[in-house]
Parts: structure tokens; sequence; C-alpha cells
């Protein structure tokens, strides 16, 4: 079964309290519960996980790289300065796996500061502004490429 690691960066386990009129009234533990559901449809074998840490992020891509696992991120607001975490989705997209750079909003329509994504660039691509559902489509890119 295709792997896929969901990876949720800093600031997202506040989902569902946090600024609901930006990002829902989903929680992260609703969302986690959301992704396994449509990756099992999908035939996919997801595993969620989010950290407020930028270290911690560049090690799960590390891993990914090396168990050869496909990735679903949200940097959240590492996208629009982490040259680390650019550095470390870059040996994923260059090892020839999948990675969807996912956000819930749509940065483009928001504040300046959050036009730019130093990840965009090494992403496989990027899917924006369909709130969860942006989740559900980064799935279905990782299932339409490993088929
Ligand atoms: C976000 C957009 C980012 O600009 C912001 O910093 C986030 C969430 C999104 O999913 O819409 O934390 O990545």
């Amino acid at each position: 079964m295709t792997r896929v690691l969901v990876l949720n960066g800093p600031n997202l386990g506040r989902l569902g309290v946090r600024e609901p009129e930006v990002y829902g009234s989903m929680t992260l533990a609703e969302l986690d519960a959301a992704v396994g559901e449509w990756a099992g449809e999908l035939g996919l074998d997801a595993e969620a996980r989010q950290t407020d840490d930028e270290a911690q992020l560049v090690r799960w891509l590390h891993e990914a790289v090396d168990a050869e696992v496909h990735v679903v991120l949200n940097p959240a607001a590492f996208t629009h300065y982490s040259y680390a975490l650019r550095d470390a989705a870059a040996q994923v997209t260059g090892a020839g796996l999948t990675l969807v750079e996912v956000h819930l909003s749509n940065p483009l329509a928001r504040e300046e500061f959050r036009h730019t994504s130093v990840i965009g660039g090494v992403a496989t691509g990027t899917i924006a502004g369909f709130g969860a559902d942006s989740y559900r489509l980064a799935l279905r890119a990782v299932a339409a490429r490993s088929a």
C-alpha cells in the first residue's frame, strides 16, 4: 500500500479555536480522522502528524526520504520563510517522491507576507484555499501519481 505522511506545522494544533473564520471549525483531531478516511478510500496508508517545531518537521521530511514515503505538507507560517524546510522538502521531491504543499486558506488572498512560499518551488504542486478539502485533493494527487 502506498504510504503518505501528512505533516502539519506550527499552530495547526489550534485548529477549531484559532481564527475559525479563516481556518474553519474543524479540530486537528477531526481533520486527521477525515484524512485517514479519505486516504483509505484512495487505497493510501496515511499517517498524520503535527508539530510546532521546525527541526521536527525537517527530521520527518528526512524520514520520508529514507522510508520512500510521499508527503502532504502544510508548513503553516514556515511556508513563508523557512529555507531549512525548503531544503528538506527538496530532498523529498529530489528522491522522486511526491510532496504536495497544502493550505486551508488561500495565502495569496491574504496579507502580503503570505504571498511568498519558499516551499512551492520544490514541491510537486500546491493546493490552497479549499479548507479541509485541500488535504483531500492533495491525497488524490498522491494517489493519481502513484497509480
Ligand atoms: C496556512 C497559511 C499560513 O499562512 C499560516 O501561517 C498558517 C496556515 C493555511 O493552512 O492556510 O498557519 O498554512
